[in-house]
């Protein structure tokens, strides 16, 4: 991804460091964060320093090289950072394989993380045909860069149809709490292309008045009934696409569908602090008496969705 015209990965290995661009800080100040340790992995993971699911993947195959003389124990470690993306568990297994049967374990990781960016490139070919010129794309969260180390998932088209000249517009939901559509519309704006953040409740009014052509968001975890886990607010966009007629689609790697979960039910849905919904930034933005409630994901029945785009094509149900 290009940031002020250089070109950036979301995480990256350095000797024997792993250095993640600090998402905390985005888009606001551009900070890197240094992890040493498979400890500093799993504290990136759950603080939410490197976040969206092929990425989490990413760090925990770093985690366990890094983790690699106890790999019992990185392991241990990892798998309870943040129990909703399949990619971290994906990773981890694949990582106790490639310690057992590979001399350079950090290979082996890099070996991953390569296989997960030419993955989303792939998704970005493939989803390319589903972009007309002239089209509204709406997206909620972040599934760019940032959440897959390079191109994205639900963004990688968008990139591509960019790159070649097609007009587009862009509606990113702010995705509160954490307000992960701004640093979708971070990664827009780095790359140039025309969009506009939109309050989570205006998703419906704009497909309403139809000026959303398609929408497309990425997964945290795909069902084998095709039932998926993304953050939250993504059913009542689907839900209303649905309403309204507007095409809905999944961009997710193969790393992202767990073969073991059959329907959506079964997906753990993460409940994360009070303090992401009462502080913006470390800033109170409500009283101390609030009682809230933060679920950092939902499922949307496998009947809303159009198409999964994949690494291997665009897959229907
Ligand atoms: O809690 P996050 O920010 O790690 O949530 C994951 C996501 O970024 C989204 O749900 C995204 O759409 C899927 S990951 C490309």
């Amino acid at each position: 991804m290009k940031i002020n015209g250089r070109e950036y990965r979301s995480l990256w290995q350095d000797r024997d460091n792993i250095l993640f661009i600090d998402q905390r800080k985005l888009p606001f100040s551009f900070e890197i964060f240094t992890a040493r340790t498979v400890k500093d992995v799993a504290f990136a993971i759950k603080e939410m320093v490197v976040r969206g699911a092929p990425a989490i993947g990413a760090a925990a195959a770093y985690g366990m090289a890094l983790g690699e003389k106890n790999p019992k124990q990185s392991a241990k470690l990892l798998r309870l950072t943040r129990p909703t993306a399949y990619d971290l568990f994906y990773a981890v297994d694949y990582m106790i394989q490639a310690i057992d049967q590979t001399k350079n374990v950090f290979d082996a990781a890099s070996t991953y993380v390569e296989t997960i960016i030419s993955h989303c490139k792939n998704i970005g070919e493939h989803g390319e045909s589903l972009i007309k010129d002239n089209m509204t794309i709406l997206t909620h969260c972040n599934a760019g860069a940032l959440a897959t180390v390079d191109y994205g998932t639900a963004l990688a088209p968008l990139r591509n149809v960019h790159k070649k000249k097609k007009k587009i517009f862009v509606f990113t939901d702010e995705t509160r709490p954490r307000l992960q559509g701004l640093l979708t519309a971070w990664e827009l704006s780095q790359e140039g292309i025309p969009h506009a953040l939109i309050p989570d409740n205006a998703a419906g009014y704009y497909m309403r008045k139809k000026e959303v052509d398609i929408v497309i968001v990425g997964a945290d975890r795909i069902a084998v009934n095709g039932d998926f886990a993304n953050k939250i607010g993504t059913y009542e966009k689907a839900v209303c696409a649905k309403e309204n007629n507007i095409p809905f689609y999944v961009a997710a790697p193969q790393s992202t569908f767990d073969p073991q979960i059959k329907t959506g039910s079964q997906i753990i849905i993460e409940e994360r602090t009070k303090q992401e919904v009462t502080e913006i930034q470390g800033k109170a933005i409500m009283p101390e008496w609030v009682m809230v409630k933060n679920p950092a994901f939902d499922i949307t029945p496998s009947k809303y969705v159009t198409g999964y785009i994949t690494e291997k094509g665009i897959l229907k149900k």
